[in-house]
C-alpha cells in the first residue's frame, strides 16, 4: 500500500544497459513531472488528492492569447516556420527585453524553443564537452543538473544557506570555480525557494565573474514577474553589461501568460551561442509551433493586466501561505519574495513518530506522510538538493489551499515523539 502512494520515482534503470546511452544512466526523471503523474493516478483512482506539487499557474491563457492561436490557425499558419523561431516572435521577443528589462538585443541574438527547458538544453549541448563543469546552486530547479549530466558534464552543486536566503552568496561563487568551469546559473526569481537576487547581490556576483572569463552566465528569468514583499526582478545583464558576450538570457511564457502547454520559451545571447542552439534546433524539433509562435506574440505585444492579476493573485496567496504555516509548530519558512512557490523547513519533524509508528527520519518521508495521511501532494526538497525541506506549490485556489493546511496541521499534531526523547 504505502508503495502505490509513495511519490518518490518508480523509475529503475535497465540491467540491460547495452541497448541505451550510458549518459542516461546518471539521469533521473523529473521529480515534478513524476509528482505530477502520481497525483493523476491517484485521482484516477477516484481519491481526493489537495495537490500543492503544481509548477503552473493554476487558471486558464487569457482569452485575447488564446484568440491569437486560433486566429493564426485560420490564417493558415499551420506550417514550419523558421528553425530560429517566427521573424515576427523574435521581433516581438526584442521589444520585450527592450520594455521590460532595458536590454537591448538585435533578433539575431534572440532563439525560440519549446519552453524555456527546451532552449537550456540546447545551450548545454551546444557549449558543454565531458568533463565540464556547470555550477548550481542549490536549492536548485530540478532540471538543472541532470541536463548538465546528459552532455556528460558535472554538475557542481553549491548549498546555499537558509540563512543567506537561499541565495549564492559571492565568497561561495568564487571558491566554487575551477579551471573547468564553464557556466554559472543563476535562477531569480527562484524555484523552488521564492529567492529573489536584489541588485547589491548580483553586482557581487558579477564581480567573481569578471576574474574568470572562461565561465558563461545562465540568467533563468522564468518568474520574473511574480515578485512580492517590494521585491524588484533585476536582470543580471541589466547590472553588469560587459558580460554580455558570455551571458544567455533565459526566459518564456509559461509562468507569466499561463503559457505552460503551448510550449514557448526563449534565449537572448551571443550570435555564436545562439547559432549554435538554432543549429540543434535545425537537427532535432526543427521548430516551436507555429501556433503557439503566433499566440506568444500577441502575448507579448498585447495588454499585460493578466500577468499583474495573476502577479497579484500570487501574492495574496503567499501572505496566506506564509499565516498557515507560521501558525504549525514544527514548520518554518524564508518568506518567498518571488514565483509561487514556499520552501518550507521540516527538519523539526524529524525523528518523530507517525500514528502508525513509523520514524519520519527524511523530508521523503514526510512528503510521504502528508500524501498518506493527510492527501496532500507537496515535493521533497532532497530532490532540490536539499534536504529537510518541502516545497509547497500555492499555485492552487485559496480554498484548496486553506483545506490542504488544515489537513497538514492535523497530520503534524498527530505525530508523537520517539520513544525515549526528552521533552523540557
Ligand atoms: C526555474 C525554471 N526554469 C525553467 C522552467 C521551464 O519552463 P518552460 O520550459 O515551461 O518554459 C521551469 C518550469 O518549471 C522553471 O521552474
Amino acid at each position: 500500500m504505502q508503495s502505490t502512494l509513495s511519490l518518490s520515482s518508480d523509475f529503475h534503470h535497465t540491467k540491460d544497459c547495452t541497448l541505451f546511452s550510458d549518459r542516461l544512466a546518471s539521469v533521473k526523471p523529473s521529480p515534478s513531472m513524476a509528482a505530477k503523474a502520481k497525483v493523476d493516478a491517484l485521482r484516477a483512482q477516484g481519491r481526493k488528492v489537495i495537490d500543492f506539487t503544481i509548477g503552473e499557474p493554476d487558471f486558464d491563457t487569457a482569452p485575447h492569447i488564446i484568440e491569437g492561436g486560433i486566429n493564426a490557425l485560420k490564417s493558415g499558419q499551420t506550417r514550419y516556420t523558421a528553425s530560429a523561431g517566427t521573424p515576427a516572435l523574435r521581433a516581438a521577443i526584442v521589444r520585450k527585453l527592450e520594455r521590460e528589462n532595458q536590454l537591448s538585443f538585435r533578433v539575431e541574438e534572440v532563439v525560440v524553443g519549446c519552453g524555456a527547458k527546451h532552449i537550456i538544453y540546447n545551450a548545454f549541448a551546444a557549449s558543454l564537452n565531458e568533463g565540464d563543469e556547470v555550477i548550481v546552486p542549490a536549492p536548485f530547479w530540478v532540471s538543472y543538473p541532470d541536463m548538465v549530466a546528459l552532455q556528460a558534464a558535472k554538475p557542481v552543486i553549491v548549498q546555499c544557506s537558509e540563512a543567506s536566503g537561499f541565495k549564492l552568496e559571492a565568497a561561495a561563487l568564487a571558491a566554487a570555480i575551477t579551471p573547468r568551469t564553464r557556466w554559472v546559473i543563476l535562477n531569480t526569481p527562484n524555484n523552488p525557494t521564492g529567492a529573489v537576487y536584489t541588485r547589491e547581490e548580483l553586482v557581487a556576483i558579477c564581480d567573481v565573474l569578471r576574474a574568470h572569463p572562461q565561465v558563461w552566465l545562465l540568467t533563468d528569468e522564468i518568474y520574473e514577474h511574480f515578485v512580492f514583499n517590494g521585491a524588484k526582478h533585476v536582470s543580471p545583464l541589466s547590472i553588469a553589461p560587459d558580460l554580455r558576450d558570455r551571458t544567455l538570457l533565459v526566459n518564456g511564457l509559461s509562468k507569466a501568460y499561463a503559457f505552460t502547454g503551448w510550449r514557448i520559451g526563449y534565449g537572448a545571447g551571443p550570435v555564436e551561442l545562439v547559432k549554435r542552439i538554432n543549429l540543434l534546433l535545425t537537427q532535432s524539433t526543427t521548430c516551436a509551433s507555429a501556433m503557439s509562435q503566433a499566440a506568444a506574440v500577441v502575448a507579448l505585444d498585447g495588454p499585460q493586466d493578466c500577468v499583474a492579476e495573476a502577479a497579484q493573485l500570487f501574492a495574496k496567496r503567499c501572505d496566506r501561505v506564509m499565516q498557515l504555516i507560521d501558525q504549525i509548530p514544527g514548520l518554518s519558512c524564508v518568506r518567498p519574495d518571488g514565483a509561487f512557490y514556499a520552501f518550507v523547513n521540516v527538519q523539526k519533524l524529524l525523528g518523530k513518530l507517525t500514528p502508525e509508528g513509523r520514524a519520519l527520519a527524511s523530508d521523503v518521508d514526510v512528503m510521504n506522510y502528508f500524501i498518506e495521511h493527510a492527501q496532500v501532494a507537496v515535493i521533497d526538497g532532497t530532490s532540490y538538493g536539499c534536504p529537510g525541506f518541502l516545497r509547497l506549490s500555492f499555485a492552487t485556489s485559496m480554498e484548496e489551499i486553506e483545506s490542504g493546511f488544515a489537513a497538514i496541521t492535523e497530520a503534524v499534531g498527530a505525530c508523537r515523539p520517539a520513544l525515549g526523547t526528552i521533552h523540557a
